[in-house]
């Protein structure tokens, strides 16, 4: 995280930019640093947003639904294109495997025509989970091999954002976390909900990873855009870790005792989806290239907390 000044450098200005999955997670962090100062034209499947701006503007659309995507982006003539929306549980995506070729590729494909069509530069959102965790640390030019069909439909939009003959540049992120108003719960949240609920969790240490505050992913894609950055970025928090020892720490971000979080392995959950075991970022590209130094997991989530409070605050209650 950055001084407002240092930062300031690093958010474009002026520009005309959609955000396709606005209420999510990392549409909502997008919208908060971009609003002010640029034309914000939000995408989501719901049928209203709470978010506001100058110059904001919201579209209720299907990404899936090609002609209606493709004539909408021809009438806002953006300058950027930044689609974080998704089908991101990866046990669905096994579940509901066209659904999730809809969305992860067919959609990404909609947008490589309007951006072709319009001249838009596209950042597309993509995870660790091209990776199959035999071989971390990673970095953008390590071999892909998903172990499972969300991995492999962010994959293949990945690819056909390769062959294509448009300007975009691919953030790869992993274990999302942070706070918004209406979002489904990640592993903080639940972590944290489940604590405080009174509850002992058993979390697995046998998924490694790099945590990742959607406020620093934000500032991330920020920075892509403003030095117009093409190709594949992995953007993630500086610090590796297991499931179960950031759930610890996470509990005793909150006051909890870590020690009624105990350890457990992958394979007893029986899950539809394989995960790869680590799948640890290498940060050379982005400290290199675009001057970015993610926060580690105690600042993180002391973010989060500091966050969380505001949230609560303004709704009056628990979130
Ligand atoms: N979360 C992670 O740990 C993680 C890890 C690696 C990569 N990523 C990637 O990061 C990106 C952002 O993740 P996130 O956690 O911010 O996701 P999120 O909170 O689930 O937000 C995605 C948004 O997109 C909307 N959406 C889904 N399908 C849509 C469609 N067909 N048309 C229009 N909008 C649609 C969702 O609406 P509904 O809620 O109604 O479905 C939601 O508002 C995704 O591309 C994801 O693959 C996430």
């Amino acid at each position: 995280m950055f001084a407002d000044d240092v930062l300031q450098k690093f958010i474009p200005y002026s520009e005309r930019i959609v955000i396709t999955g606005c209420n999510g997670l990392l549409g909502q962090k997008l919208h908060q640093l971009l609003s002010p100062h640029n034309t914000i034209i939000g995408i989501d499947l719901q049928p209203d947003t709470h978010l506001k701006g100058p110059d904001f503007q919201y579209h209720t659309l299907d990404i899936t639904e090609g002609s209606e995507l493709i004539d909408a982006i021809l009438e806002i003539q953006p300058r950027f294109i930044v689609n974080t929306a998704a089908l991101t549980g990866v046990d669905l995506c096994e579940e509901e495997k066209d659904l999730c070729w809809r969305v992860n590729v067919l959609a990404v494909e909609h947008l490589i025509r309007a951006a072709n069509k319009t001249g838009a530069f596209l950042v597309q959102v993509s995870t660790d989970y091209v990776f199959n965790g035999k071989n971390p640390p990673y970095s953008e030019s390590d071999i892909t091999s998903p172990l499972g069909f969300y991995g492999k439909s962010k994959l293949a939009a990945e690819n056909s954002l390769r062959g294509s003959d448009i300007e975009y540049a691919i953030a790869r992120t992993q274990i999302l976390y942070g706070v918004a108003p209406q979002i489904r719960p990640n592993f903080v949240d639940f972590i944290r909900n489940k604590l405080t609920e009174g509850e002992n969790l058993s979390i697995v240490d046998d998924q490694i990873g790099n945590p990742t505050l959607a406020d620093d992913l934000a500032e991330g894609i920020c920075r892509i855009i403003q030095l117009r950055k093409k190709g594949i970025y992995h953007i993630s928090g500086s610090e590796s870790i297991s499931r179960y020892d950031f759930a610890r720490k996470i509990a005793v971000q909150f006051g909890e005792d870590p020690d009624r979080i105990s350890p457990m392995k992958t394979a007893s959950l029986n899950q539809k989806a394989p995960r790869p075991e680590d799948s640890t970022f290498r940060l050379d590209k982005i400290n290199k290239e675009i001057a970015f130094h993610p926060c580690n997991i105690v600042d993180g989530l002391k973010i989060y907390q500091q966050q969380l409070e505001q949230l609560q605050t303004a709704l009056g209650g628990d979130n």
